[in-house]
C-alpha cells in the first residue's frame, strides 16, 4: 500500500527521502514521487515517475533544485482512485504551487469536494482523491498551515494519513492520520514523518505514535501535537527495539527466503514467555479477565488472506482442545453482515500488520456489539492493538516479503497457546494433557529448524523444478489439511502468478475433478492423522484421471510413496499442529516455482504488504 516519508532538518534531504521510499518498497507500489522545498526560491522541486524507484531516480537526471533543500515529502503510490499514470502519482500540488501533499488511504467524499472546488475555479491535474487536499489547504491558508489543516479536517470523510507542506513555511511539515498509520521519527535537529518505521530506520530509532485525528507539526527541532480542539497534547517518545538487520536480507537472496528460515525463531519467540516449564500458560496482554475468558460462549475469528488461513487452522485447535464453537470469516464479509457477536463472545482479529482496513472494521463492529475483542498481531503499536481490549502478540519480527510466511506460522502458534489456556480453564484438557501439548509446541521450532537445515529444502527445489512450467495446480486436503491447502495455493498464485484452486478433498467429486486430465499437478496435503486413509482414497481418484500427485506428508511415513509421484516431507508433530509444519514445504515449493520463472518473489505484481484501504 502507499508509503509516506517526510523530512525536515539540517541535512539536504533528497537522498534521505529516496532511501526512505526504498525502505517502504516492500509495501507495494506502482508509481512514486517527491517534492523538495527550496526555501531560497520559494518553490518545490517536484519529481514523479510511473514504475519503480529506479524510474524515479532516472527521472531526477537533469532536474534542478535537488541538492539544497532540507525539507521534503515522498510517496510510493498503490493506485486506488485513478489509473497508474504520472499525473496521478504523488505529491499533489495546489494551483498556486504553494501547498504539496502526499497521502495514504482514501478520501471517500472526494467527488463532492472536487465538484465544489471546480465550481470555485480550481483546475485538477489528476484523477485522484488526494488532490482535493492541496487545493482545500490552499483555499484555507491565511498564513498558518496548521490552521488551514484544522479548517479542512472536518470536511473530510474516509480513512487517510497525509503530510502537507507550504512554501511560506519551509522547515515545517504538518500531518494527520485518521485510521491509517503514521509515525514520527525524532532525530537530532531533524524529524521524520512516515507511514512505517522502516522508512527512517538507520537514521533514528526514537519514535512518536500520534493518535487518530491529531494534528502533528514537525519542525527541525520540535514536534507539537494538537487534538481536535487545538489543545496541545503530549505523546511519549519511545525507542524502537526492532533490529535494523531485519530490514536487510541477511545473506539470503530474498526476504521471503530469509523469513521462511526465520520461522523457528519466530515460533520460539512467540511461545517463549508464554509456556512455562511447569505447564503454566500466560496470555499476558490479552486484556480480558480469566473468569470472562473461561466462560465465553463462542469464538469468532476475523481476518484477511494468509491471516484468515491461520484462523482456519486455529479453529481446529480451539474446538478440539477447548470445546468452544469457532467461526472464521474473512473480515471484508464479516463487517457487512448482521453481526450477532455479543458480550458473551470472544472476537479475534488476526492481522500481522495490525493495519488491514477490513480487519479493523470487523473488529470495530464486534466491539460496538459488546464482544470482547482481541488483536492477534505482530505489531504492538498498531491500530488493531489500540482498538482491541487486548493483544495476543506474535513475535515474528519485521516481515518484509509481501507473501506472509513467518507471521503465518507464528499466528497459528499463538492460537495454539490460546486454545491450550482455554482448554485448561474449561477443564476440557487435563493438567497432564496441557503439559504434553505444551511440550509438543515447544518441540516445533527445533523440528522446523532441523528440517530447514537438512537436505529437505533442496529436495523441494528438485521437485518444484519438474513442475515449473505447469499452468495450473489443484490443492487438496482434509481436516487440518484444508487451511494448509488454501495457504499453499495462495502462496503459489501470489508469487508465481500460476492459477491455483484449493479444495477440501471430499468436495473434489462435486466439481473440481473436472479440471483434471493427463499430467495435471495435484498437491495433496496428507499428514499422518485420522483422515490419512481418506486422503489416500482421494489420491487414487485423481491419479485414475491421469493427474500427477505431489504429496505433503509426515517424515517417516512409508506408505505415501506408494501413492504419490513426488513427496514433500514435513516434520512430525500431532495432526492438529501439522498446519505449522506442512505449510513450510509448500512455502518453499511456491518460492522455487516463482524463482524458476525468474520472478521477483519479494514484490509480486499488484500486491501490497499492508492493505490499508477497503
Ligand atoms: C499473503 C498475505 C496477505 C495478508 C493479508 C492480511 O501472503 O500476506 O494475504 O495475509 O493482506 O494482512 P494482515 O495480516 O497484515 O492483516
Amino acid at each position: 500500500m502507499c508509503g509516506i516519508i517526510g523530512y525536515v532538518g539540517d541535512r539536504p534531504c533528497y537522498e534521505l527521502i529516496v532511501r526512505g521510499l526504498e525502505r517502504l518498497e516492500y509495501r507495494g507500489y506502482d508509481s512514486a514521487g517527491f517534492a523538495l522545498l527550496d526555501a531560497d526560491n520559494d518553490r518545490y522541486a517536484l519529481v514523479r515517475a510511473v514504475g519503480k524507484l529506479e524510474d524515479l531516480r532516472a527521472a531526477t537526471v537533469g532536474a534542478d533544485g535537488l541538492e539544497g533543500p532540507t525539507t521534503g515529502i515522498g510517496h510510493t503510490r498503490w493506485a486506488t482512485h485513478g489509473k497508474v499514470t504520472l499525473p496521478n502519482a504523488h505529491p499533489h500540488v495546489s494551483n498556486d504551487g504553494r501547498v504539496a501533499v502526499v497521502m495514504n488511504g482514501i478520501i471517500e467524499n472526494y467527488v463532492e469536494l472536487r465538484r465544489r472546488l471546480q465550481d470555485e475555479g480550481v483546475v485538477f491535474a489528476s484523477e485522484t482523491d488526494t488532490e482535493v487536499l492541496p487545493h482545500l489547504l490552499a483555499r484555507h491558508y491565511e498564513g498558518d498551515i496548521v490552521a488551514a489543516v484544522q479548517a479542512v479536517l472536518p470536511q473530510l470523510s474516509g480513512h487517510y494519513a497525509f503530510v502537507a507542506s507550504h512554501t511560506s513555511e519551509p522547515g515545517r511539515l504538518v500531518a494527520v492520520r485518521h485510521e491509517c498509520p503514521l509515525v514520527v521519527g525524532v532525530g537530532v535537529n531533524e524529524m521524520f514523518l512516515a507511514s512505517a518505521i522502516p522508512a527512517f530506520l538507520g537514521e533514528t530509532r526514537e519514535v512518536i505514535y500520534p493518535e487518530n485525528d491529531e494534528i502533528v507539526v514537525v519542525d527541525r527541532d520540535a514536534v507539537h501535537i494538537y487534538d481536535g480542539f487545538g489543545t496541545e497534547v503530549t505523546r511519549p517518545t519511545r525507542t524502537w527495539e526492532g533490529s535494523e538487520e531485519a530490514a536487510e536480507k541477511g545473506g539470503y537472496d530474498t526476504f521471503m527466503l530469509k523469513e521462511i528460515h526465520e520461522q523457528p525463531a519466530a515460533l520460539w519467540d512467540t511461545i517463549g514467555s508464554r509456556l512455562g516449564a511447569d505447564g503454566s500458560i500466560s496470555l499476558d496482554g490479552i486484556g480480558i479477565d480469566d473468569h470472562v475468558l473461561a466462560r465465553v460462549d463462542a469464538v469468532h475469528i476475523v481476518a484477511c488472506g494468509t491471516s484468515y488461513h491461520a484462523g482456519l487452522a486455529g479453529r481446529y485447535l480451539i474446538e478440539d482442545w477447548a470445546r468452544i464453537p469457532v467461526s472464521v470469516e474473512v473480515a471484508s464479509e464479516y463487517r457487512y453482515r448482521t453481526c450477532l457477536a455479543g458480550p458473551g463472545d470472544l472476537v479475534i482479529g488476526i492481522t500481522q500488520s495490525g493495519e488491514t482496513a477490513d480487519t479493523l472494521a470487523a473488529m470495530r463492529v464486534a466491539r460496538e456489539r459488546g464482544a470482547h475483542v482481541v488483536a492477534l498481531t505482530n505489531q504492538t503499536d498498531s491500530q488493531a492493538a489500540r482498538d482491541a481490549n487486548g493483544v495476543l502478540l506474535t513475535r515474528a519480527g519485521l516481515e518484509i516479503g509481501v507473501a506472509a510466511t513467518k507471521t503465518h506460522t507464528a499466528q497459528i502458534m499463538a492460537l495454539a497457546v490460546l486454545a491450550l489456556k482455554l482448554g485448561r480453564m474449561r477443564w476440557s484438557l487435563t493438567e497432564a494433557g496441557v503439559r504434553d501439548l505444551s511440550e509438543e509446541l515447544r518441540r516445533l521450532p527445533d523440528a522446523i529448524e532441523q528440517y530447514l537445515l537438512s537436505s529437505a529444502p533442496a529436495d523441494v527445489a528438485a521437485v518444484a523444478a519438474k513442475y515449473v512450467d505447469k499452468g495450473f495446480f489443484l490443492y487438496l486436503g482434509r481436516h487440518v489439511g484444508v487451511p494448509v491447502c488454501f495457504e499453499g495455493a495462495l502462496k503459489l498464485k501470489e508469487i508465481s502468478y500460476v492459477p491455483t484452486e484449493a479444495y477440501p478433498a471430499g468436495e473434489m467429486k462435486h466439481g473440481p475433478i473436472a479440471l483434471l486430465d493427463e499430467g495435471s499437478p495435484v498437491v495433496v496435503v496428507a499428514p499422518d492423522g485420522h483422515v490419512f486413509d481418506k486422503v489416500i482414497s482421494n489420491i487414487q481418484e485423481v491419479r485414475a484421471r491421469g493427474a500427477r500427485v505431489i504429496a505433503v506428508a509426515t517424515e517417516g511415513n512409508e506408505e505415501i510413496a506408494l501413492h504419490a509421484d513426488d513427496v514433500l516431507w514435513a516434520p512430525r508433530t500431532p495432526a492438529l499442529l501439522s498446519p505449522i509444519t506442512t505449510i513450510v514445504p509448500l512455502q518453499l515449493f511456491a518460492y522455487e516455482i516463482a524463482k524458476g520463472k525468474g520472478l521477483n518473489v519479494d514484490k509480486p505484481r499488484n500486491l501490497a504488504k499492508t492493505v490499508t484501504v477497503e
